[in-house]
C-alpha cells in the first residue's frame, strides 16, 4: 500500500515555530519516524510532500487519489479555510485523515472548525509528532482491506 503524507503552510519551519505549541521535532524528525514505522511494518510506500501553497496541496491530493495512495493530511491553517483541499478530496475519493499536532479544540475558536474533516475517514489532534504515526497505524489495515 501506499500513503502520502502531506503537509501544509508553515510546517516547513517546525522545530523552531512555536515549539512550546507544535514540540521541538523538525519536519524532517516526523518524516524520519514514520520512515522507520513503514520499515518495520514492511510493505508500505511513503512518500511525503509540502506546500505552503493552497495550489500545491489540491495538486498533491489530486495526484495521492488517483495513485490510490492514502492521505495522512496536516493542512494546517488551510484546514480551517480551504473549500479546495475538500474539494480535492472528494474529487479523487481519496482516503485521507486529517491530523494536527496541536488539540486544535483546546486553543482559539477559529481552529475548532475544519473544512476537511467531513470528507476525512477521521481526525486525530493533540499527540504531538505520534499523530502522524497514529493516522499511520489506522490508515494502513483500510487501505490494506481496501486493497484486498
Ligand atoms: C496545526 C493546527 C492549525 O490550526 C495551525 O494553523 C497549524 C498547525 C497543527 O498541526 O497543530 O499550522 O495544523
Amino acid at each position: 500500500v501506499a500513503i502520502h503524507v502531506v503537509n501544509g503552510p508553515n510546517l516547513n519551519l517546525l522545530g523552531r515555530r512555536e515549539p512550546q505549541t507544535y514540540g521541538s521535532l523538525t519536519l524532517a524528525d516526523i518524516e524520519q519516524r514514520l520512515n522507520d514505522r513503514a520499515t518495520a511494518r514492511g510493505g508500505v510506500a511513503l512518500t511525503f510532500r509540502q506546500s505552503n501553497s493552497e495550489g500545491d496541496l489540491v495538486t498533491f491530493i489530486q495526484e495521492a487519489g488517483i495513485a490510490g495512495a492514502g492521505i495522512i493530511l496536516n493542512a494546517a491553517a488551510y484546514t480551517h479555510t480551504s473549500i479546495a483541499l475538500r474539494d480535492a478530496i472528494k474529487s479523487v475519493d481519496a482516503l485521507a485523515i486529517e491530523v494536527h499536532l496541536s488539540n486544535v479544540h483546546a486553543r482559539e475558536d477559529f481552529r475548532h472548525h475544519s473544512t476537511i474533516a467531513a470528507v476525512a475517514i477521521g481526525v486525530i489532534c493533540g499527540f504531538g509528532a505520534a499523530s502522524y504515526d497514529l493516522a499511520f497505524d489506522a490508515l494502513v489495515p483500510i487501505l490494506e482491506k481496501r486493497d484486498s
